[in-house]
């Protein structure tokens, strides 16, 4: 857990909210690798230290020789059929003879823990404690779709015909765990993946690609059933999108992307996880220490750039007149520590590129009636270090209430009434992650019965979803396309096509 002034972390806060968590419950199970809360911040920050040097010279380049076997003397068509040939033959296998192979990258990640999470903070700024639970996903996605690849094999009654190629494009905020899970879960379902990384986090993407290719290898995948394509946002990656040689498209990115695909191809098979403006409501009933150190880790882990992150807080009646939530609340986003994962007591590290635009808009300037709690600032010269922000007064309707920032910014809005916090929250286009902090059970079923959003936690941090215990995905301007969700048993059966059809849940 983040280290807050107060003694926050009280553990009786943690057993409180256990007795009354309405919808995280742990499942028995052997998908340990994420951990159940924040990850152990201590253990990793002793770990980070040993490896801090090491990321300070890092040398690490693109090292993925699948880049080069893809875009060496070829063109991207016979390239794609390449990949194309390789995915029927590795469709042809059987799903417990892929899931085994894919058990085997799982055990090939965890063997790579250091250099993923070396790569993803010396490109990305990622914080070790933010970096160490990622890759842990990614394991337990390897896992997961291994096992789930077994069970395609014996639906009554209908037969299961992969796709021969699925494209992934991931986003760079999470660019390990987001195209692991794609592409493991592409060659679960017996097809083949071209993985297109996102240009600010090429190289993390490069070395997730060399781990897995790597591994398929090692066990027997047909040469070529996964394949690295860093084209950047060029012609060729537009190419790369509108082929017919594609089958199917993973997309994790802004909505604006999924639009812009599918004006490159109107007819494009899209599996898309877009934007997101996500709240935390705050009621009377909540426990207040708890909520605060849950707000704060939604809303400023990994700098705000989450597509998960708390991008609100809606306090509810008292919570907001008493003062208490808020001034502890103030306390302790002023109290974070800011710089980059080469210091190993680093809380929040820096955003991916020089605040821009729309992020430089959200961290400078206010709208009618609100005002700075805490004033974000910028820290030094590269425009990347910003001390994390809270804005006051936020108006129903306003721009901050319906816009996606992608930093750390949080807004704070009242409501009178449970019921008006809900209002306020599904006034907005999007609906991933939604966070309640209550521990009357009255509310918590009137919260999950009213609000729009596909992820719903209570008494918990609303990022970091769990493989399998909470599956991933969006609702309204959030999801693009078939609406299963990432890490959820049903994933796999979306991203093939069934003889006789099926009627999917
Ligand atoms: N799965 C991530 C989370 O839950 C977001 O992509 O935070």
């Amino acid at each position: 857990p983040l280290a807050l002034p107060g003694g926050l972390d009280a553990p009786a806060s943690h057993r409180i909210a256990d007795r009354y968590a309405a919808v995280e419950r742990p499942v028995p199970g052997h998908f340990e690798n994420t951990p159940d809360s924040d990850p152990s911040v201590g253990a990793v920050r002793e770990w980070g230290a040993a490896i801090t040097e090491r990321i300070a010279t890092s040398t690490l380049g693109v090292s993925a020789v699948q880049q080069a076997r893809i875009t060496s003397g070829t063109t991207l068509e016979s390239a794609l059929r390449r990949v194309r040939a390789a995915g029927t033959a590795w469709g042809s296998w059987s799903g417990a003879a892929r899931g085994a192979v894919l058990h085997a990258v799982g055990d090939a990640l965890e063997a790579n823990r250091a250099a993923l999470i070396e790569v993803m903070a010396s490109e990305t700024g990622k914080t070790i404690d933010q970096a160490d639970p990622e890759v842990s996903e990614a394991i337990d996605f390897a896992h997961f779709y291994a096992e789930l690849a077994a069970s395609l094999d014996t639906v009554d009654g209908a037969s299961f015909t992969p796709a021969a190629l699925t494209l992934v494009t991931p986003p760079w905020n999470f660019p390990v765990a987001i195209p692991a899970g794609s592409t493991l879960a592409a060659l679960a379902a017996g097809s083949a993946v071209v993985l297109k990384p996102a240009p600010p986090a090429a190289r993390s993407g490069a070395v997730l690609a060399s781990v897995i290719e790597t591994a398929l290898d090692a066990h027997g995948a047909p040469a070529d059933v996964m394949a690295f394509l860093d084209v950047e946002e060029s012609e060729l990656g537009k190419d790369l999108i509108a082929s017919p040689l594609v089958d199917r498209v993973i997309l994790t990115g802004a909505y604006e992307t999924a639009e812009l695909f599918r004006s490159f191809r109107p007819d494009l098979p899209l599996l898309a996880e877009t934007s997101g403006k996500n709240a935390v409501i705050v009621t009377p009933s909540a426990d207040l220490d708890l909520a605060v150190k849950d707000v704060v880790a939604s809303a400023f882990g990994h700098a705000g750039q989450k597509c998960s992150a708390a991008s609100l807080v809606v306090m509810v009646g008292s919570v907001a007149k008493s003062k208490r939530f808020r001034n502890q609340l103030l306390d302790a986003v002023s109290s974070l520590t800011v710089g980059y994962p080469t210091d190993p007591t680093t809380q929040m590290g820096p955003i991916i590129e020089p605040a821009s635009g729309k992020l430089l808009d959200g961290l400078t300037t206010l709208g009618a009636g609100e005002s700075w709690a805490v004033e974000p600032k910028r820290l030094d010269e590269t425009g990347k270090l910003w001390s994390p922000g809270v804005r006051q007064g936020v108006r129903r309707g306003s721009e901050y209430h319906r816009t996606e920032y992608f930093g750390p910014i949080l807004g704070v809005m009242v409501a009178e009434t449970l019921d008006e916090a809900i209002d306020i929250v599904n006034e907005v286009d999007y609906g991933l992650t939604s966070g309640l902090h209550s521990l009357d059970p009255g509310e918590i079923g009137t919260w999950l019965r009213r609000i729009q959003a596909g992820n719903l936690y209570v008494n918990r941090s609303i990022t970091g979803a769990i493989v399998r215990r909470q599956p991933f995905g969006g609702w309204k301007k959030s999801a693009v396309g078939a609406g299963t969700k990432a890490g959820g048993v049903n994933y796999l059966v979306g991203l093939g096509s069934w003889e006789p059809a099926v009627a999917r849940a």
